[in-house]
């Protein structure tokens, strides 16, 4: 297995290629500027990452991990949307940019874009990633619609926050490295042990996000911070708050999440200052930490070489101490 860096580098090349210029322009100019704004490019690595864990060839999965970027990619133009977000890797969102109607009809055209990917593969492979794909796009929308959904009701519980990203951001993460497990052909125990450390792996990754998105740095982290304290959103650290607090600071908190100021700067203030003293951003550290390990315990149970193992802990210990 290579480095993290080389394998980056490969499909930056190889997403370079892809988002050549096409006609409507204003259909894939939208398409081309997401693609191109950078951003981690996370689970195409993993993608190629574990092709060659399991003995495959990277290069092999070059399709498979494109097409899971550019689902990520679709599923941000409508996120941005979705969460009236005005930044994404510290550009404009597609949205704010051209406008709605550009991004639905930009992002349905990468989900299709998606799909079309698998077809350069052979017709087992081909249907194992559909299949896959299918699946993990329609719990996507169904953890969306959850995150959503949360957003006005007041009596969420920790485990159907949990359940929520694992469906809209973990499943991802997983799908995007038992890809590289079906391309290199990995046997059917060995796709799902992968899947599992990525399940686990992405949980840490959305509550890492929800954390960065209240106390991250806009200027690294590329996006609106309070972004989620705005929209009300029902994240682990105001939940665990909720819990840890007293009844005047929890009468607060509930509160401002029922407003909406014209200028939310003290509402975001406030919040994150209940965050800190009910002990909830601490808990939510311990809870990334918990779900990392839980990853890292997945791989006890592989049968890959230690180099491999390794190689896996350096990154998800990089994600955990991630502030972009
Ligand atoms: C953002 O994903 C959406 C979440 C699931 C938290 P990333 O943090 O991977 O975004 P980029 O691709 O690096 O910008
Ligand atoms: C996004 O969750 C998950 C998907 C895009 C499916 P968020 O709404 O927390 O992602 P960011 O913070 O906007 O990147
Ligand atoms: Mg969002
Ligand atoms: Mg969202
Ligand atoms: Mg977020």
């Amino acid at each position: 297995m290579q480095k993290i860096e080389f394998y980056q580098k490969a499909f930056r090349e190889y997403l370079e290629a892809f988002a050549t210029k096409k006609e409507p322009k204003s259909l894939y100019e939208p398409i081309n500027y997401i693609l191109m704004l950078g951003g981690k490019r996370l689970r195409p690595v993993l993608t190629l990452m574990t092709a060659d864990i399991f003995e495959g060839n990277y290069q092999k999965a070059m399709d498979a991990a494109l097409s899971v970027e550019v689902f990520h990619n679709f599923s941000l133009v409508h996120d941005d949307i979705m969460d009236d977000a005005p930044l994404r890797r510290g550009k404009e969102t597609v949205h704010e940019k051209w406008d709605v109607n550009t991004g639905i009809l930009s992002g349905d055209a990468m989900l299709i874009m998606a799909y079309q990917l698998f077809e350069n593969y052979e017709p087992k492979t081909f249907q194992s990633l559909a299949k896959l794909f299918s699946r993990t796009a329609l719990e996507v929308c169904e953890g969306q619609q959850y995150d959503v959904d949360f957003e006005v009701r007041d009596d969420v519980t920790i485990e159907e926050y949990l359940k929520m990203i694992e469906y809209k951001t973990a499943v991802l993460v997983a799908a995007a490295m038992k890809m590289g497990a079906i391309v290199a052909g990995a046997t059917e125990a060995n796709r799902d042990l992968i899947y599992g450390f990525g399940k686990n792996l992405g949980i840490a990754f959305q509550l890492q996000d929800d954390y960065l998105d209240a106390f991250g740095d806009e200027a690294t982290f590329g996006k609106q911070i309070g972004g989620d304290i705005i929209e009300n959103k029902k994240t682990f650290l105001y939940l665990k708050a909720l819990e840890f607090s007293n009844d005047d600071d929890k009468l607060q908190l509930e509160h401002l999440y029922g407003i909406s100021p014209s200028d939310s700067r003290q509402k975001i203030e406030t919040v994150k200052h209940l965050f800190v003293s009910s002990g909830s951003a601490e808990a939510t550290q311990m809870a990334i930490k918990t779900y990392t390990d839980k990853a890292f315990s997945v791989l006890d149970t592989l049968s890959i070489s230690d180099d491999n193992k390794l190689m896996l802990r350096k990154f998800g210990e990089q994600l955990m101490n991630r502030n972009v």
